[in-house]
């Protein structure tokens, strides 16, 4: 039997994952933030200084159930916090790249969505992880905007020097995972577009919580 499945997708620092993560609650579904795994495996090549081209990635990776959700688990390990470094963030696109290390995400996150109901978030989820998704949403908001957010979530104050230098890092982010050949970041056909730019978060997850109730009552 396979879950429900609403696909969130959109470039770095939308807002994609705390949409999700809210939106998942709502609907008492869980979350699964795609980006935590390419994340993992980026800290694992950096951990263990393998070049990502060449690495084995007979890795045992999986998505555990904690008290917040899926929590993801990689050789026995949960790196938590970790994954949101500054090192991780530089060098995440750059391994999201590798096909092998695209495979191995993909089992992970289809397994997840056969045993789950889920609003998954991410890149690729609409047009390849979850194709069928009954509801595809694609979040964006503009790059000075997603900027600032992020220098929000950091805690770091909004100087313009620091701003500039956070587009400058989100774009050429944007860029990599735009230009890659597998699974680049694109809306779906049919993936319906949210500019978060402004909005408040709340109503944004509003408006994504009544398309998924109109378009459960659809089916
Ligand atoms: O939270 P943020 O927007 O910074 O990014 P993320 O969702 O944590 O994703 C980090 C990186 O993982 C992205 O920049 C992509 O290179 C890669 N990624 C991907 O290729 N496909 C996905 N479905 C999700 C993330």
């Amino acid at each position: 039997m396979s879950g429900l499945v609403l696909a969130i997708d959109g470039p770095a620092a939308s807002g994609k994952s705390t949409t999700a993560r809210r939106v998942a609650d709502r609907l008492s579904f869980h979350h699964v933030n795609s980006g935590l795994l390419y994340r993992a495996i980026t800290w694992l090549t950096l951990r263990e200084g393998w070049d990502e081209h060449a690495a084995d990635y007979a890795i045992d990776l999986h998505l555990e159930e904690s008290g917040q959700g899926l929590d993801v688990s990689l050789n026995g390990v949960r790196p938590g916090a970790q994954l949101h470094s500054q090192r991780v963030s530089g060098r995440v696109s750059s391994v999201s790249k590798v096909a092998a290390v695209r495979s191995k995400i993909l089992e992970v996150l289809r397994e997840a969505g056969r045993r789950f109901h889920v609003v998954c978030d991410g890149r690729d989820i609409g047009t390849v992880v979850f194709p069928d998704a009954r509801l595809k949403v694609f979040l964006v908001a503009s790059v000075e905007e997603r900027a600032r957010r992020r220098l929000g979530d950091y805690q770091v104050e909004a100087t313009a020097a620091r701003l500039r230098e956070e587009v400058e890092l989100l774009r050429a982010r944007d860029e990599a995972d735009s230009g890659r050949e597998i699974a680049p970041l694109r809306p779906a056909d049919d993936a319906v577009r949210i500019d978060s730019t402004r909005l408040g978060f709340e109503e944004v997850v509003d408006r994504i919580v009544n398309l998924w109730k109109a378009t459960s009552e659809l089916s």
